[in-house]
């Protein structure tokens, strides 16, 4: 495969790795009990019940050194990509080798759907050494299929069984480390030898807690999409005649964008979490940014930069509830929904206005015909509206637009972009290729271990890589029960913006200036 200069430099970096893992032959797990101070304990017992109140695993070195037997491996991706993904293969293979020599290393492809299909290809050293320390997910691919119905975890048991794994690395984020811990706890009450591991990665950064410090991909992702939003400001500031709205991605959370304002000090940040704290309605938000601008064009400033992060929708009070009444009115098999389905898209507009209460007629009403037909013709399987194909920046654009109008402000200038892609699967950060790196050998070590259920993590992070404190936590205990699709499920909780952190209260208490 030809690469380019760049390609060529990087796939010759070594990646950093902490201290204790500089000989495997002389590693042991240390168990140190947690206490499970789960909220829905009893209900997780429940549902893992093989699985359930396993210890944290540290590690440390003895004297002796071990002979271990040779393992069978194979690791998936899940998910969207996420910049070191590569090297926590090659992290991976690198450990797998020096436990054993013989040990081998398969991949299923294209995501969870390979592992049902039992579509496997084998990972040797050639084909690793064209992706180390790269970034993109291509050695083989990734998908977002899930693993949920009992048909598909029969597939997937049969299809480690038959290729006779040791251990199933399953990379992915929130969703796919849970069904890592559903699978650990199906193999295991199959009498199944296969143990599963986890490795946290996503770029929205909203799978930590106190035992993850940071998922894989963030730092790089954060980087990136500053570095654009600083070459944004850098024009903004020179040519002085646009206001630019940009969408940073995070599905959900608002990590991103608090990293990114941190990093580049735009005029205006949107964090959805403290929007949804301070009950924020969408007019509230559009007539702040409007202030905003209003001042800075008044006091000769007709340019500026306004961060939206992409999951900002989800916690706006109002929207959010003209969004239950939307997917209430349309519920899947009602008769409102064939009476629609029969309509024109013009009628199909007056139809949901009459049903919809009067603050969420109001809040309809403000949007553009063409957000209003996004919001109700686009619907995902269960029938509710697609949150994430609304484009956010241009709406919110659209209406301050329209704010400044009203106000005859003429001489405003919008611009949107949305910065997601290009922050996934470019080449990693330095920290993110020794973290994904460190990750692949925890992996190792704890299925080495015959340890199950576990997701492989790296503590110390803000020290150099040699003091990192590599861990295997239990996956049950990051877990609670939600309801999902009207179905109670465990699953792990989602890291939001926490309001009391330090970076968020360092925002606060410099917005201003
Ligand atoms: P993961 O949670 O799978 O890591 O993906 C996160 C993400 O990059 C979000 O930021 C974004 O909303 C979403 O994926 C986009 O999904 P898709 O790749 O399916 O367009």
């Amino acid at each position: 495969m030809n690469k380019s200069p760049l390609e060529e430099i990087r796939l010759k970096y070594n990646p950093k790795l902490p201290e204790i893992f500089k000989n495997l032959k002389n590693i042991e797990i240390v168990l140190t009990n947690i206490s499970y101070q789960l909220k829905d304990k009893e209900k997780l017992k429940k549902y893992f019940k093989n699985t359930f109140a396993h210890p944290n695993i540290e590690f440390i070195t003895s004297k002796e050194e071990k002979n271990f037997k040779p393992l069978r491996v194979a690791c998936v991706f899940s998910g969207g990509q996420a910049p070191g993904g590569h090297n926590v293969i090659s992290g991976l293979y690198d450990a797998l080798k020096k436990l054993n020599s013989k040990s081998r290393l398969f991949g299923y492809l294209n995501g969870p759907d390979g592992i049902i299909k039992n579509d496997i290809t084998e990972l040797k050293k050639d084909k690793i050494d064209n992706f180390r320390n790269l970034g993109g997910f291509e050695m083989i691919g990734s998908g977002r299929g899930k693993i949920e119905t009992e048909e598909q975890l029969k597939q997937s048991l049969s299809s480690v069984n038959a290729n006779s794994l040791d251990g199933l690395v399953i990379i992915g984020g929130d969703d796919s480390n849970t069904n890592a811990a559903i699978l650990a706890e199906y193999f295991k009450s199959n009498n199944s030898s296969t143990k599963v591991i986890g490795v946290p990665k996503t770029i929205d950064g909203d799978l930590k807690n106190e035992n993850i410090e940071i998922s894989f991909g963030f730092d790089t992702a954060t980087k990136v999409y500053s570095e654009l939003i600083g070459n944004i400001a850098k024009d903004a500031i020179s040519a002085k005649k646009y206001y630019h709205f940009i969408k940073v991605m995070g599905r959900s959370a608002s990590h991103i964008a608090l990293e990114c304002a941190l990093k580049t000090r735009p005029n205006i940040v949107l964090i959805g979490e403290e929007v949804l704290q301070k009950k924020k309605s969408l007019s509230t938000i559009i007539k702040k940014i409007s202030d905003i601008i209003e001042k800075r064009i008044k006091n000769g400033k007709n340019y500026g930069i306004i961060l939206i992060p992409e999951g900002l929708f989800e916690f706006i009070f109002d929207f959010k509830i003209l969004i239950k009444e939307i997917n209430a009115i349309l519920a899947k098999n009602s008769s409102n929904e064939k009476e629609f389905n029969n309509l024109k898209s013009k009628e199909k507009i007056s139809f949901i206005l009459k049903k919809l209460s009067e603050s969420s007629n109001v809040c309809f009403s403000n949007l553009d015909e063409t957000f209003q037909k996004e919001l109700i013709l686009d619907r995902d399987p269960h029938g509710n509206v697609k949150l994430s194909q609304i484009e956010t920046e241009k709406l919110i654009l659209d209406l301050v637009k329209k704010e400044l109008l009203s106000r005859k402000i003429i001489n405003f200038n919008g611009i949107t972009h949305f910065f997601g892609y290009e922050g996934r699967a470019c080449i990693p950060s330095n920290f993110d290729a020794d973290l994904c790196y460190s990750l692949g050998f925890v992996a190792a070590i704890l299925v080495n271990a015959s340890l199950t259920g576990y997701i492989s993590s790296i503590g110390n992070l803000k020290e150099s890589s040699e003091k990192w404190l590599p861990k295997g936590v239990p996956i049950v205990s990051m877990m609670n029960i939600e309801e999902r699709h009207g179905k109670e499920k465990p699953v792990i909780k989602k890291a939001l913006v926490d309001l009391s952190s330090k970076s968020f209260l360092y925002l606060q208490n410099n917005r201003e200036s």
